[in-house]
């Protein structure tokens, strides 16, 4: 008993001394390791802790992760493409077999996994896309196409029969491939409710300009994400949102497609300064605080993005890689150069009437997170 004792004490020090070491190396770094002695096999970036969305991943791969054989190291860019590129270096003289990456700049970061490839190391893309390259193997994905199209026809359902009803319009980064499909989706629904007069848009006059469009290109879309870019950040929203409201003030039932929960709170805040106002705001990714706003009547809506089924994709497309079996996917997406054979998981919309089922019931967080539920 003493002997396995102190084989166990030997062993957590041998642990903490290399997360340790990990440490020193990149304070945002962390490393969970299997059974398996043979260094470091799966390598994992997430583009920054700032956002709960991305710390929840991390938490849910460490929970998928653990007693696995594999040893994989989790490493934050923090917003910062050079530091991504640092992060894949890394782990590349770590001698990863596999690359895992949500990378923040889809285009820029064709590079780092270039230079991935060339070790021999099979890319997976993340959530979101990496454009423009040839070096991606597999993207394992949510599909963004139907999270607008969920947050596109939440807002065209309360619209109720309504016409002339005031819709501000706001996006993601242009750096994220995945803020292009999450309007694509949106559009799809609110365009013919534009075009008919039902919504009118109070703060974008490209998208005025192409309210006839069924299908608009990436420029189009570009021109209008650039009017109403939130660049994923909550105080982008908050300030955008505050000249907005004074350029073209909210009355009566007021519709705001927001394109994430934490753009969503912060432009929610806004409006809410407002009186006499209703405010329909959409959001994604089921965050903590912002499943609160929903109980409490603030944010509308979420679009649920079961992590734990994107977890599972991208681990056992890694394992199916590592042990030479061939991986399923349902699915492909054109990253500009190539067709990215995909899993494509399906997302979930979250409202009032059925937030205890599929996020309390799912057993997708604890009861004991939220009040007044
Ligand atoms: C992800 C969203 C996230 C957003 C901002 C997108 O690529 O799909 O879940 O809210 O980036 O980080």
């Amino acid at each position: 008993m003493k002997k396995i004792v102190s084989v166990l004490l030997v062993f957590t020090m041998a642990m903490s001394m290399i997360a340790f070491t990990g440490c020193q190396s990149d304070k945002d770094s962390q490393s969970t390791s299997g059974t398996n002695k043979k260094g470091v096999s799966i390598g994992i970036v997430l583009p920054t802790k700032e956002e709960p969305r991305w710390v929840q991943d991390e938490a849910r791969f460490k929970a998928a992760l653990e007693g696995t054989d594999y040893s994989v190291d989790i490493l934050f860019s923090q917003g910062d493409p050079a530091r991504e590129k640092q992060n894949v270096e890394t782990l590349i003289s770590k001698g990863i077999k596999v690359l895992i990456i949500t990378p923040h700049d889809g285009a820029a970061a064709a590079a780092a996994v270039e230079s991935a490839k060339e070790e021999g190391i099979t890319v997976i893309s993340y959530d979101r896309l990496i454009t423009n390259t040839d070096a991606v193997d597999y993207y394992v994905t949510f599909n963004s196409v139907s999270v607008g199209e969920a947050q596109g026809q939440y807002l065209v359902e309360q619209l109720n029969g309504g016409s002339g009803e005031k819709l501000y319009l706001y996006a993601g980064a242009a750096t994220d491939n995945n803020a292009f499909l999450f309007f694509e989706g949106a559009w799809n629904k609110l365009q013919p409710k534009i075009a008919d007069g039902s919504f009118i848009v109070q703060n974008s006059s490209k998208a005025v300009e192409y309210k006839d469009k069924t299908t608009l290109t990436r420029e189009e879309m570009g021109e209008i994400m650039e009017q109403i870019t939130t660049d994923w950040k909550p105080e982008v929203a908050k300030s955008k949102a505050e000249s907005h409201i004074t350029a073209a003030p909210p009355s009566g039932k007021t519709f705001v497609l927001a394109p994430n929960d934490g753009t969503s709170r912060a432009i929610y805040d806004q409006f809410a300064k407002e009186s006499g106002i209703e405010v329909f705001i959409t959001g994604q990714d089921a965050e903590i605080p912002s499943i609160q706003y929903v109980i409490d009547g603030k944010q509308s809506m979420t679009v649920l993005k079961d992590v734990r089924n994107l977890v599972d994709g991208a681990i056992n497309t890694a394992m199916d890689v590592l042990e030479s079996k061939t991986v399923e996917t349902n699915g492909s997406y054109n990253n500009g150069n190539i067709d990215v054979p995909a899993k494509d998981i399906k997302v979930i919309t979250v409202t009032q009437d059925n937030v205890k089922d599929t996020i309390i019931g799912s057993g997708y967080y604890d009861a004991s997170e939220f009040e007044g539920l």
